[in-house]
């Protein structure tokens, strides 16, 4: 039964990350927006964040939570780079046994970082810190491998539209 709920609770978060980016209109205000849902409605969820992908290095984007001393993280480095390296999901269950981690607040106790891939290039990514231990599952990266996919066009229109007005 606990299980059915935890299942229903991400299906119901999805329907509303998928309303809200289609109501952003633009894809750097649809990454607020998914932020701003995962944060209110998932509560494990302590700090969310989206880092946008410039050059070699991750940029901290919209997030909700404490200020992060990593604004910029060089890709290859913390579990944010080596995600973007493996253009994989990395699931941490205890951030202070992974020689990776790069502490972001000391109540952080494990992690989730999923690249948004477009057409097989790393973009950004969507990263989120919890105060409880193992506290993502199988329906988390689900979840989150879904709001990426979500995000990964928009953040592909904008990163556009930006480079061809430098
Ligand atoms: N913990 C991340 C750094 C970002 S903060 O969690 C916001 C990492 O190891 O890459």
């Amino acid at each position: 039964m606990a299980d059915n709920a935890r299942l229903q609770d991400h299906g119901a978060t999805l329907d509303k990350v998928t309303a809200a980016v289609r109501e952003a209109g633009d894809g750097r205000r649809a990454l607020a927006a998914a932020v701003g849902v995962l944060k209110q409605q998932m509560p494990d969820y302590t700090w969310v964040g989206i880092y946008v992908l410039d050059g070699n290095d991750l940029v901290l984007g919209p997030f909700v939570g404490k200020p992060s001393p990593h604004v910029r993280i060089p890709v290859g480095q913390g579990i944010c780079g080596a995600a973007a390296a493996e253009r994989a999901t990395i699931v941490v269950d205890d951030v202070n046994a992974d020689p990776r981690y790069l502490a972001c607040s000391v109540e952080t106790q494990s992690e989730i970082v999923v690249p948004i891939v477009h057409e097989g290039r790393v973009l950004g990514e969507i990263d989120i810190d919890s105060d409880r231990p193992a506290a993502f599952t199988a329906a988390d990266r689900t979840l989150l491998e879904a709001v990426a996919a979500l995000l990964a066009p928009g953040l592909h229109a904008v990163r556009t539209a930006d480079s061809s007005t430098d």
